[in-house]
């Protein structure tokens, strides 16, 4: 039995789609969170700046006593992870391995979409590893740059029509192709489920890498003995690199909790 928390961390909000999987099916873990709200989007920058966010990003979390680390971002899991596993001995877990096993799983037409910054598009992470799993699927990426920072103002919403006249334009090529299977390869997406959902119809499985990341987490934490007291309930605590007010007020809505007193502001550089 462990009970030092496990530290989450993601350029900005996108992770809490984790962090909410996680309370749901780890309900005694404790969370330190880790949103780089200041420095979102990491997914148009280079594969060294994003390297250089995710040390800083990781050795913030290090200043707490942690048992284990969630990269629970599409570009810093597909762009710096082998670099980051590399460096630090504490187990550090991603979200392409667990999500691009249940893709490709999942396909029944062997047509598997994949959406993501542009760093996850332009690593080919999520296609290698695909076809490792599933060797006849055909797997293809489209960049969506314009849903993070949407999604990071609070345009996620089903009847918004800026995001819905973006996804359409996204997702068109996804809908003309016959994909039937959809990887949400950045944890941002799984926020705009209901648009996604809405516009691609019922027929096409939206594959999840916030609830994949969680369930492979409280695999990992069974296998390495490292599970917090199933008697003890389990808490979070937020940081973030810029306003704390913008963060909590959206945090609280999509976690359907009042986070105003538990969000910190941090020097991240
Ligand atoms: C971003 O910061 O551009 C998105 C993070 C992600 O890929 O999950």
């Amino acid at each position: 039995m462990d009970n030092r928390p496990v530290g989450v961390f993601d350029s900005g909000l996108g992770g809490l789609t984790a962090v909410r999987e996680i309370m749901n099916i780890l309900p005694s873990e404790n969370v330190i969170y880790f949103g780089d709200t200041g420095r979102v989007p990491y997914g148009g920058r280079s594969r060294e700046t994003i390297i250089k966010y995710a040390r800083q990003d990781v050795q913030f979390l290090q200043s707490f006593d942690l048992k284990a680390i969630v990269i629970a971002c599409g570009t810093v899991s597909t762009t710096a992870m082998d670099v980051i596993t590399r460096e630090y001995t504490l187990p550090i877990f991603g979200v392409v391995d667990p999500t691009a096993r249940r893709a490709a799983g999942a396909t029944r037409n062997g047509k598997i979409a994949l959406i993501g910054t542009q760093a996850t598009v332009r690593s080919g992470a999520y296609e290698r590893l695909i076809q490792k799993w599933n060797p006849e699927a055909e797997v293809r990426a489209y960049p969506c740059p314009l849903f993070v920072p949407l999604v990071e103002n609070g345009r996620f919403r089903r009847g918004d029509i800026v995001i819905e006249t973006v996804a359409s334009e996204y997702l068109k090529p996804i809908r003309d192709w016959g994909a039937d299977t959809l990887v949400l390869g950045c944890t941002h997406y799984p926020l705009l489920m209901d648009v996604i959902g809405e516009y691609l119809g019922g027929g096409v499985v939206l594959v999840n890498s916030g609830v994949e990341v969680a369930a492979d987490l409280k695999r990992q934490l069974r296998i390495r003995d490292l599970t917090a007291d199933p008697g003890q309930s389990g808490d979070c605590c937020y940081y973030v690199s810029d306003s704390v007010e913008g963060f909590s007020q959206l945090a609280s809505v999509f976690l359907n909790r009042d986070l105003s007193d538990s969000v910190e502001k941090v020097d991240i550089e």
